[in-house]
């Protein structure tokens, strides 16, 4: 609004146009004050004497740089001849800031969006300086980048525990298929070359010897393959997830129900559902104390379901070994849940569900 629409206003309203103005100053809520060419506050609002706590005739001829402006918002000293609303009483131009702070008269901070636009006078040139207080505005900007680094950070954490397992499966998987495929057959091949030379020897002491060294090759053979199944049971890249768990459960000294879905799903995936079944049976045998126990996988929704569930003496706790904490992380790395109902004396049931994309 110009001076003579003030003026036009003012005399339809039978105002004087310094009534004028001062209404609007005092209603608009955007807070305003002046400086004179030294930069003494001459005029300041209500709305700009509420946001900077003082009484009018407290700031009123104050030097506002000194008074309002002199921290920046890390707290370092803000030099008056750096200040951007100087410029304005130096140069004629308009300047306009956001973000920067102004200090309360109580030497809070508060952070501030302002315009400073040269104001001619009758002493030289001095400056008009309309702020807001944008505080809220800023600090939900930076909860919400806080927010989004956090949120990359905790998506890179879970991107790289996924690409440790995989890369941990990969090297069970070729260790199992190198043991299975080496050190096995050749143990097997021995094993049938002891039987044939004890079936043809003659000589009692020698076959003595050689049924000695037969049964020393068997329970090589057992231990050996114990030792691939535990790694990467090849059965489980040949033949799937039902086959290599009920080769598992087959082996296991209690009744056992075992059923498990026929389809195949990626290496990693199928490697993650047998050790979380392989864990959780080593518990109920090392554990339990159990008479039976039931596994099942199968899809559910857009995931698959593992479940084993003993009647034995309960009480598993994720926090009692590595065992239950490594399902956890393995459930977590493919976005996937780790649940443990295990009451004393009511058995045990451990649940993971992973989706399947
Ligand atoms: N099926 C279960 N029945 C009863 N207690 C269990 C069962 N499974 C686990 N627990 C208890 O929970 C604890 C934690 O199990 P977890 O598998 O994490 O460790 P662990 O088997 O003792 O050792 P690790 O698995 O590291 O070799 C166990 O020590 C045991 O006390
Ligand atoms: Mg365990």
């Amino acid at each position: 609004m110009t001076t003579s629409s003030v003026q036009r206003v003012g005399e339809r309203l039978g105002l004087a146009p310094r009534d004028v103005l001062e209404a609007l100053l005092s209603s608009v809520p955007d807070a305003v004050y002046v400086v004179d060419p030294d930069g003494r506050v001459e005029f300041a609002n209500p709305a700009a004497l509420e946001l900077l706590g003082y009484e009018e005739e407290e700031l009123l001829g104050r030097i506002s740089h000194p008074t309002i402006h002199h921290h920046r918002w890390d707290g370092t000293p803000f030099p008056q001849e750096e200040c951007p609303m100087l410029r304005p009483r130096q140069t004629g131009e308009t300047v306009r800031v956001d973000g920067d702070c102004f200090w309360r008269k109580d030497g809070t901070p508060f952070r501030v969006a302002y315009s400073s636009a040269p104001l001619p006078m009758s002493t030289g040139r001095g400056a008009v300086v309309v702020f807001r207080d944008v505080t809220a505005r800023i600090e939900a900007e930076e909860a919400a980048r806080r927010e989004a680094v956090e949120r990359a950070r905790a998506q890179e954490i879970h991107d790289s525990r996924a690409r440790i397992l995989a890369a941990a499966d990969t090297e069970r998987r070729r260790l199992g298929r190198d043991l299975h495929d080496g050190a096995q057959q050749r143990l097997v091949r021995v094993l049938l070359a002891l039987k044939q030379a004890e079936g043809s020897c003659g000589d009692p002491v020698a076959g003595g010897h050689l049924r000695e060294a037969i049964r020393e090759a068997e329970e090589a053979i057992a231990e050996l393959r114990d030792l691939v199944t535990g790694v990467h049971p090849a059965i489980l890249t040949t033949r799937g997830l039902a086959a290599a768990i009920d080769s598992l459960a087959a082996r296991l000294p209690l009744i056992t129900t075992v059923s498990v879905t026929d389809r195949r799903f990626a290496p990693s995936l199928e490697a993650a559902a047998y050790f979380v079944v392989a864990e959780a049976l080593t518990n109920v045998v090392k554990h339990a104390g159990a008479e039976e126990v039931h596994v099942r996988i199968d899809e559910r929704g857009d995931g698959l379901c593992i479940e084993v569930k003993d009647d034995g003496r309960g009480g598993a706790r994720a926090e009692g070994g590595s065992g239950l904490r490594g399902l956890a992380d393995r459930a977590a790395a493919f976005d996937g849940t780790l649940e443990i109902v295990s009451e004393p004396g009511q058995g045990t049931r451990l649940r993971v569900a992973i989706p399947v994309p």
